[in-house]
């Protein structure tokens, strides 16, 4: 555990832009630096970093966080490794907050990696051993080079083969790396056995758990390392490590279901497909790919379950869509998985298949007119309930607006009729998610009242307690309040986005942040927030003022108690 406290200073002793020249040459421009992104490809730069606030955002693809998020993006990090690198980079140690009793500890030893690697490297020894396996990996069409790029081991028949990587095969770690299985009264036994080794890798290059297929037939198929402190599978992909570069050059990922996919296509010069670990595709996933490329497409094989494994990446990839980047899908004939199918047809037929693509857009249209009856009103209405919360899910404005046209012209409405039919806010506007109710303060107010509070979160002590609670619609502002009220002493903006990274309410500070990027450092912030909160109270009062004048509704002032008629007449104000 790293203190809190720790993480501030590290956060107030850095310059993010120090840190950043590290990786990325940056160059002044008005008041930030700017630079051409360096986790998607484009030709003008639209990367830009505060110096003052010291945080970074995106104006393309929206990436965005401190120096510590950064060095974990760019690196591949985790935070406490991101954490440690920084600290190292100024010399300063990192302390350690002992645990509470009874608190877990969740520390990753580096020992858990380093039996992973001595485990990947006895599985590889094994291979060059068993002329068995080895036929099996030719047979499967792979070469020696193939197989040591991607670490493929064998792991033989016996029950305590990893008897020998570490001192003891007692030793706590091997159960905690799910290598070994400790079953009733104690006993202990190798989980894979007699199996093909595929070593899953994460972006720093380590082992942090393995795939284990059987040679011939025989259940299951595959075995996979259970989640560990290593390995949590919704955020790995198998082979990214090995394809990070072909992606980049590519600019393009194909995405894939199996283990041997990755490494066939590989073998036969596809380097840039990945593959999710027997999990559906997550929006992590996909917010990480489409960091790395321009397109990632999806390959799924062309049965019932790549059918729906599809249409669950399609699901989960809208809400992170991002306008000049492409998302499509490829569907392989159904007797073939893509190792099959490059087998026989060869790479070029293959790449010409992921030209030939379907984007999403074509296949969210195709699949949404197949389950209806476009020639019958009531399936033109079906069709407009089933495309509401997937249109409503996408922020990304232009394809949002496109994917809008779209579906109003199969249900042979207008444009303008399917956004009042869900009451999609003014055009252009993203349908972002829909928190204003009615009669409350309007979001904008409260918008540029966070964004007053995310550049200067000392503004804090001059929010009244009452538009506070006005905010209870805008639950950001009432985290960050909470958050900031309990903080002692004064806090700069990079602790507090760094504080709030991950949480439900990243997604609004980062659009926020976006915003501050372009008020620069000499920005009058206080007449901005007075200003604003002179509007928030001017509304309270007007919204006050008309819910006593409903209920007087024509019956005079006597509706009213003696209170509210006191209140009453403060709240009226002539004009
Ligand atoms: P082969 O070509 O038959 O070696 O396999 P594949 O790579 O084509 O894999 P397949 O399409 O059969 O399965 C896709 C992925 O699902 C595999 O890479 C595994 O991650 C996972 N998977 C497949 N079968 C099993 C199984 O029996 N158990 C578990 N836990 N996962 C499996
Ligand atoms: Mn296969």
């Amino acid at each position: 555990m790293i203190p809190k406290s720790f993480i501030q200073d590290l956060l107030n002793r850095l310059d993010i832009v120090d840190v950043i020249e590290r990786y990325v040459p940056l160059k002044k421009a008005g008041a930030n630096y700017a630079a051409c992104c360096p986790f998607h490809s484009e030709k003008s730069p639209s990367f830009t970093v505060s110096q003052s606030k010291q945080f970074y955002h995106c104006f393309g693809c929206g990436a965005h966080g401190t120096a510590i998020g950064f060095v974990m993006e760019h690196a591949g990090m985790g935070f406490v490794d991101a954490v440690e690198e920084l600290a190292r980079s100024i010399g300063v140690p990192v302390p350690r907050e002992a645990l509470a009793p009874g608190q877990v500890h969740q520390k990753i030893a580096p020992d858990l990696y380093e039996v992973m690697q001595a485990a990947t490297r006895y599985y590889r020894e094994q291979l060059k051993q068993s002329p068995r396996a080895i036929d099996y990996l030719k047979r499967r069409g792979l070469n020696g080079e193939i197989a040591a790029r991607f670490g493929i081991g064998y792991a033989p028949e016996a029950w305590q083969n990893l008897n020998g990587i570490t001192s003891s095969y007692q030793d706590s770690s091997l159960v905690e790396t799910g290598l070994v299985i400790e079953g009733e009264a104690g006993k202990r036994y190798d989980r894979f056995r007699d199996r093909i080794m595929f070593p899953i890798v994460n972006a720093r290059g380590q082992v942090i758990g393995f795939g284990g297929r059987i040679l011939d037939s025989g259940e299951p198929k595959y075995l996979n390392s259970p989640e560990t402190v290593l390995f949590e599978k919704g955020h790995e992909l198998y082979g990214l490590f090995q394809a990070q570069k072909a992606i980049r050059n590519n600019q393009q990922v194909v995405v894939v279901e199996g283990y041997m996919d990755v490494v066939a296509l590989a073998q036969h010069g596809v380097g840039y497909a990945v593959a999710t670990l027997g999990t559906a595709t997550t929006a992590y996933h996909v917010q990480k790919l489409l960091r790395l490329a321009d397109q990632v497409v999806f390959c799924f094989d062309g049965d019932a379950a790549g059918q729906r494994a599809a249409w669950r990446a399609l699901e989960n990839s809208l809400p992170h869509l991002v306008d000049g980047k492409r998302i499509s899908f490829l569907f392989l004939p159904k007797e073939h998985d893509p190792d099959s199918y490059i087998r026989e047809n060869g790479t070029e037929s293959f790449e010409q298949l992921l030209h030939e693509s379907l984007p999403l857009s074509g296949y969210l249209l195709r699949e949404l007119s197949a389950q209806v009856d476009l020639r019958t009103q009531e399936g033109r209405s079906n069709l407009l309930e089933h495309a509401k919360p997937l249109l409503m899910a996408i922020t990304a404005p232009t394809m949002a607006l496109l994917l809008r046209k779209e579906v109003a012209a199969l249900a042979g409405i207008t444009q303008l009729e399917l956004e009042a039919l869900y009451g999609v806010k003014a055009m252009g506007a993203a349908p972002r998610r829909a928190t204003q109710k009615a009669g409350r303060p309007a979001a904008s107010n409260l918008r540029v009242l966070l964004r007053c509070l995310l550049f200067k979160p000392d503004l804090i002590r001059e929010l009244p307690q009452e538009i506070a609670d006005e905010g209870a619609d805008s639950e950001a502002i009432e985290a960050l309040s909470a958050w900031l009220l309990a903080q002692d002493g004064e806090v700069s903006s990079a602790v507090l986005i760094q504080s709030f990274q991950g949480t439900a309410h990243e997604p609004l500070f980062a659009a926020e942040q976006a915003e501050i990027m372009q008020w620069g450092e000499t920005f009058d912030v206080d007449a901005e927030f007075q200003g604003v909160l002179a509007k928030l109270r001017e509304e309270t009062r007007k919204r006050k003022f008309e819910a006593l004048n409903a209920r007087i509704a024509g019956k005079e002032l006597k509706a009213l108690t003696e209170q509210e008629r006191l209140l009453y007449s403060q709240l009226y104000k002539p004009g």
